[in-house]
């Protein structure tokens, strides 16, 4: 694959996936819908990285980025890895808390409340790292 396909590959799947989230976003109160969307885009975002370092080596780059003093593409790595920490932060409350708000007798109503507002604060700082991971994705 040459640098051109790959660059519109790796694009066009991660702006796919910000609309995926933002569709994902909206259903938040449908964790039926929720879910599925935002795991898809967990998904597709860790194979996207995948694609990236296969084809030119992300992670050298990445090293050689901070090695070099590049600030912008150090800010780029940093989002990036801070939205995919994000997504696991994301799933492990998110799990938790389905699987409380699915118990058919709900004992601790604390904790779901503790749960929601991790998944809330941690949603709200992911949105941020992701959307500059996107932005500046166009520049690398
Ligand atoms: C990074 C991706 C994600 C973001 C940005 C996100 C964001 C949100 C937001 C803003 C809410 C509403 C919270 C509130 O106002 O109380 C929510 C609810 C919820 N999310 Fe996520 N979420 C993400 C991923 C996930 C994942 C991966 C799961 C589970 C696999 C999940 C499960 C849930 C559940 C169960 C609720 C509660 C729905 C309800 O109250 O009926 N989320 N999410």
């Amino acid at each position: 694959m040459n640098d051109e396909t790959l660059s519109l590959l790796t694009r066009s799947l991660n702006t796919a996936m910000v609309l995926v989230l933002a569709v994902g976003l909206y259903f938040r109160y449908r964790p039926k819908v929720h879910m599925p969307l935002m795991l898809t885009a967990f998904a597709v975002d860790l194979a996207n990285v995948l694609i990236i370092e296969l084809g030119r080596g992300a992670v050298g780059q990445a090293t050689e980025a901070f090695a070099a003093g590049d600030y912008f593409s150090q800010f780029h790595v940093a989002v990036s890895a801070l939205s995919i920490a994000g997504y696991v932060v994301a799933v492990v409350t998110g799990v938790k808390l389905y699987r409380i708000l699915t118990t058919r007798a709900p004992n601790d109503p604390a904790r779901a409340q503790r749960l929601r507002r991790v998944h809330k604060f941690n949603a709200a700082i992911f949105v941020v790292t992701r959307l500059s991971s996107y932005a500046t994705s166009f520049w690398m």
